[in-house]
């Protein structure tokens, strides 16, 4: 224990100092906690497969302090683009966009095009500010599991594999952001995420929205099975869930109605779909450690950030 305690803290300069030497960092965002390295770096990158177990297919996204710092890395962003990041960056944003050749083709897995994201949670914006690299950075987890929203998450199953987790509480937004890019002209969602399809079609008008699919996993966060809890996940519509019967080998998890004489977590008892999303890895993960057989989840109205905390649940319910 305490080696862990010892792992993590926020002390910035520390986690500076560690990247630069190419090393492998935890940090906080207001989406999720990443696994960071310097992402200019072939070496250090490449631990992040490795401590991950992921494939290199799966291309990762960059980390910078601002779009101005990103200019460096990245070739002209198309004007829909721009306009979305003059709105919603820093924040749970992340763009796809035509890399220059100082991003290895590790980091985006041999494809033209770069995700960069400008996260807005102060520690790492500190961090951005302090190092002359950007961060190449994943969801601090092992390859296919849920995705960590605070440093005890990470510390929990990468402990080895980090030098530090930079401890910047709970991520405040607890999904992961939205990806988009442009195709065939369009604006396209490749990623469902903590910032609403709603809230970017009010500023840009309709979006396309890319269907994901296990046979082209090199496209953005479509990997069908992920974010997986290791128990069973069924999910119900609100009607069945509130319908079913309590069982004592199963545990629950319910949107706003908690079930009574269960083991239950609730997303949000206001139905408040911003503390849902919030509350929903931490809760996947309790229940997850509960002695049952299976969990039962509750899927959300089809609106705003619901639509993306069903789409990990669904994507956490696959068996593969
Ligand atoms: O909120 C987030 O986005 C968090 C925090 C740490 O920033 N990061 C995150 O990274 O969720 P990760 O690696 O778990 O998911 C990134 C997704 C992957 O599914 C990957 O396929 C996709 O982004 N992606 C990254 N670069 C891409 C590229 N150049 N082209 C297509 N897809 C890309
Ligand atoms: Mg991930």
């Amino acid at each position: 224990m305490a080696l862990k305690d010892s792992k993590s803290g926020t002390d910035i300069q520390l986690a500076a100092q560690l990247l630069q030497a190419g090393q492998l960092v935890g940090i906080p965002t207001e989406t999720v906690y990443g696994l960071a390295a310097n992402a200019l770096d072939i070496k250090a990158v490449s631990k992040i497969f490795t401590a991950k177990n992921r494939p290199t297919f799966d291309p990762l996204i960059i980390h910078s302090a601002s779009l101005e710092q990103a200019k460096e890395y990245v070739h002209d962003i198309p004007d829909k683009l721009v306009t979305l990041a003059n709105t919603f960056m820093p924040g749970p944003l992340t763009l796809l966009i035509e890399k220059r050749n100082n991003i290895p083709d590790l980091v985006t897995s041999g494809l033209p095009r770069v995700a960069l994201r400008i996260p807005s949670h102060p520690l790492v914006k500190a961090l951005l500010e302090k190092i002359d690299f950007p961060l190449a950075a994943p969801s601090a987890n092992p390859f296919g599991y849920i995705s960590p929203t605070s440093a005890a998450h990470v510390l929990n199953q990468l402990s080895d594999q980090v030098a530090y987790v930079l401890d910047g509480g709970i991520c405040q937004v607890g999904l992961e952001s939205t990806i988009v890019g442009i195709e065939n002209d369009e604006v396209t969602i490749y990623r469902k995420g903590g910032l609403a399809i709603e809230e970017i079609e009010s500023i840009i008008g309709p979006v396309s929205i890319k269907p994901y699919s296990s046979s082209n996993p090199a496209a953005p966060g479509m990997l069908k099975s992920h974010y997986s809890p290791r128990k069973p996940l069924r999910l119900l519509n609100s009607n069945d869930f509130e319908n079913c019967p309590v069982e004592k080998n199963k545990a629950y998890l319910s949107f706003q109605t908690p079930k009574n004489n269960g083991i239950c977590k609730t997303l949000s008892l206001t139905g408040n779909m911003e503390e849902a999303a919030q509350n929903l890895f931490a809760f996947l993960r309790l229940l997850d450690e509960e002695d049952v057989e299976e969990i039962i989840a509750e899927l959300l109205p089809e609106i705003g950030l619901g639509r993306a905390i069903n789409d990990r649940l669904r994507r956490a319910a696959i068996e593969e």
